[in-house]
């Protein structure tokens, strides 16, 4: 194989987090970062710099970020959606920001309360104040195999999105199955067209797992030479604004495939189970990790 390093974007202390409903303890998030970057992940999504009247679970973001015990060579990127999220994450002295839009018009309203011209507008500004600053800006779009609010999405207009959100200096863009309805076909015709406008040095998939399609279109997604992959530990997740979405794919299913497939992640996959083990048995639920579940019976 060649390129054999696949990198891999543990998100489920932001993103699979996010939409929990209880509130969880500060320590308990520090734990599962600390735990997730001691696993061997390489970039470890700790929280979101967004309104904590739209979504309350990251409203502790400060005192996360900034209690975390940072390992050398792992990346801590933190969402920023506008201006205010930037200077809050600069407080606390993030290296590196994530920005979201998405390609449909009614999820930028709904997730972000603004049309998607000033979605890019906002994002636009975002990213040159951050790189003034030597911030590192990662992006996402959202919806790229369909929308719950407008179904199926063009892949002609995912590619813009990304080309936008490439040409506003992201050094990295991450693709947003953001519902999970994609499959290994869709996401081909979508990776077609994105990879006319964006190299596959630059791309990232993010596969929500709600048709159990996910490891399929990760799959994908490798054969079109893309070696970055963002997952949850367990399953976690959901967006708040995607009713009915389940969580990304389970990182131990991705590192349990890669294994296989003879690619390499730096993962200690025994190590990573143990805290999706423990993180589910926090949130008081069954991990929603096939791989974890097996190895823990195993
Ligand atoms: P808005 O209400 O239109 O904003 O929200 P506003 O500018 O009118 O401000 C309203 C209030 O929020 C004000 O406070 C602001 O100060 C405050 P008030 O005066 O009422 O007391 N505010 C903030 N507070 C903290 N941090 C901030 C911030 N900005 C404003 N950054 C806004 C607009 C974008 C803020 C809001 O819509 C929002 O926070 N949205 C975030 C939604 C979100 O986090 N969604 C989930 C993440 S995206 C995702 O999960 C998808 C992804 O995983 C990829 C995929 O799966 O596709 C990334
Ligand atoms: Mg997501």
């Amino acid at each position: 194989i060649q390129n054999d390093y696949v990198k891999i974007v543990e998100v489920g202390p932001r993103d699979g987090l996010q939409n929990e409903k209880q509130l969880i303890p500060a320590e308990t998030k520090i734990e599962l970062i600390e735990r997730l970057a001691n696993a061997g992940l390489p970039v470890v999504e700790v929280t979101s710099f967004v309104s904590p009247k739209w979504v309350p679970q990251m409203g502790d973001n400060k005192q996360v970020f900034t209690s975390i015990t940072k390992r050398p060579n792992v990346g801590y990127p933190v969402l920023t959606p506008n201006r205010r999220g930037l200077d809050g994450a600069i407080e606390v002295g993030a290296q590196e920001v994530a920005m979201f839009t998405a390609v449909t018009e009614s999820f930028n309203q709904k997730n972000t309360n603004c049309s998607t011209d000033e979605a890019i507008r906002r994002l636009a500004e975002v990213a040159q104040h951050a790189l003034a600053q030597n911030i590192k800006v990662r992006g996402y779009v959202s919806c790229v195999l369909g929308c719950p609010y407008e179904g199926a999405v063009d892949p002609v207009k995912v590619a813009d999105m990304a080309k936008r959100l490439y040409e506003a200096g992201c050094y990295e863009i991450s693709l947003g199955d953001t519902i999970g309805v994609g499959t290994a076909g869709s996401t081909a015709r979508m990776l077609e067209e994105v990879l006319k406008v964006v190299p596959a040095e630059a791309l990232a998939v993010h596969c929500h797992d709600t048709y159990g399609q996910a490891l399929a279109n990760i799959l994908k997604a490798l054969e079109y030479g893309i070696r970055v992959v963002d997952s949850s530990v367990a399953g976690l997740g959901g967006c708040p604004y995607a009713p009915g979405a389940k969580g990304n794919v389970a990182t131990e299913d991705v590192v349990y495939m890669l294994n296989g497939l003879g690619y390499k992640t730096n993962v200690d996959l025994d190590q990573l189970v143990d805290v999706g083990n423990w993180i589910s048995e926090k949130l008081g639920r069954e991990t929603n990790s096939r791989a974890g579940a097996a190895l823990t019976v195993a």
